[in-house]
């Protein structure tokens, strides 16, 4: 399929091969597809014939023509309408349980099209910041490829994350600060090694993977697009690859591409949701983040205008919780058999918070992503 970058603030045009960030503003890229090549039918059709999982979508994904993905058999997971009691009982709640990954997070979609994408194009060696998820996905996929992958992780990061990425063969650099100083080594170590670094929005690939998730939340509601959905956000991937899948889907012709997008976050690091509040274009960087769901504590983000951009263009919103209330949330989900991480039980407390402020309203199908499994901590 053919597509080309472009920088998501100034629109300026990037070249292919090992591509970073916009080389004029230093804002992430994004993956343009030439949709005008594509008829939609045949497309659904296509794709109804594949296996399960995230490639089926290759049409809309950064493939050559003949390439193969570097893959490990992510995505195609599964959408779980759970009965809830209480006050979301009256609606139709459904969750996108991407703990059912490789290594047990969504963060295998992104760094999963990432690494394609890197070592087709003749990368050998990868570094990235994390809080856990994304080391784990990137140790595994560098295995899976024969390359190497260097993470730099907080060293409050529990013991037992770390040795599931040392488990993949990674080497790991624990770091005394936050992902945001993850994320300065990972840049320092990739500029003095050329190691290419996959950190968020760093690269325009991740957000490719990650926008997956909603094209298989549509195609199982059969083309239809949820109402909401909630999404717990750190460097938010997940949300502005939604936002991307149903620009995408309308731009080929699917109606009523008009779900609303719903960050949470915790009360302890809430950029997006304080820009969101005060009206801004950007996010002011949180001081003194604190919350136990580590994959939330993000306290500065590349793509803070691209998130705000899609949660206001989409009559959606953003709100924060305790971590109280995300582990309330996780046990409410264990209740009904899913076996969520703490930022899962975010996206529950998140959309009770949004019932009780008339944000959801009845019968409506609202989709919480589960973005890993209870066991990854
Ligand atoms: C389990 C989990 N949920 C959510 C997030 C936030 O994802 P994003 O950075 O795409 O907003 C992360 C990031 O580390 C994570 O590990």
């Amino acid at each position: 399929m053919s597509w080309h970058l472009e920088c998501g603030a100034c629109g300026k045009k990037a070249v292919k091969p090992l591509a970073t960030v916009c080389p004029d503003c230093e804002k992430p890229l994004l993956a343009r597809y030439n949709l005008k090549e594509l008829n939609l039918e045949h497309l659904q059709e296509t794709w109804a014939k594949r296996p399960p999982g995230m490639w089926r979508y290759r049409e809309l994904m950064p493939l050559e023509n003949d390439e193969a993905p570097v893959t490990l058999g992510e995505g195609g997971t599964p959408l779980l309408e759970v009965d809830l009691e209480g006050d979301l009982s009256n609606l139709r709640i459904m969750v996108k349980d991407e703990g059912q990954n490789p290594t047990g997070s969504f963060k295998d979609r992104g760094l999963c099209a990432a690494v394609t994408r890197a070592v087709r194009d003749g990368a050998l060696d990868f570094v990235v910041p994390t809080a856990g998820n994304a080391g784990a996905s990137l140790a595994a996929y560098a295995a899976r490829a024969g390359v190497s992958a260097q993470l730099f992780m907080p060293t409050d990061t529990p013991e037992g994350v770390a040795r599931r990425c040392q488990h993949y063969g990674a080497t790991i650099d624990r770091v005394d600060g936050l992902i945001d100083e993850c994320g300065r080594l990972s840049a320092e170590y990739s500029a003095t090694t050329g190691a290419f670094n996959v950190s968020t929005l760093k690269e325009p690939y991740r957000i490719e993977g990650k926008k997956t998730m909603m094209l298989e939340i549509i195609e199982a509601l059969k083309w239809r697009a949820p109402d909401a959905i909630v999404y717990p956000t750190g460097g938010g991937t997940g949300l502005i690859g939604s936002a991307k899948t149903l620009e995408e889907l309308s731009t080929l012709g699917l109606r009523g591409m008009n779900t609303r997008l719903y960050a949470v976050q915790g009360n302890g690091c809430a950029p997006i949701v304080r820009a969101f509040a005060s009206g801004t274009e950007h996010a002011e960087k949180w001081t003194d983040a604190e919350t136990e769901a580590f994959g939330l504590r993000v306290p500065g983000a590349l793509g803070d205008f691209l998130m705000l951009r899609a949660l206001r263009e989409s009559g959606g919103g953003a709100i924060s919780v305790t971590d109280e209330e995300m582990k309330a949330g996780a046990r409410t989900l264990g209740e009904v058999g899913v076996g969520a991480s703490i930022e899962g039980g975010a996206t529950l407390a998140g959309a009770l918070e949004l019932r009780r402020r008339g944000e959801l309203s009845e019968g409506e199908t609202v989709i919480l992503f589960n973005t890993a499994h209870l066991l990854t901590y």
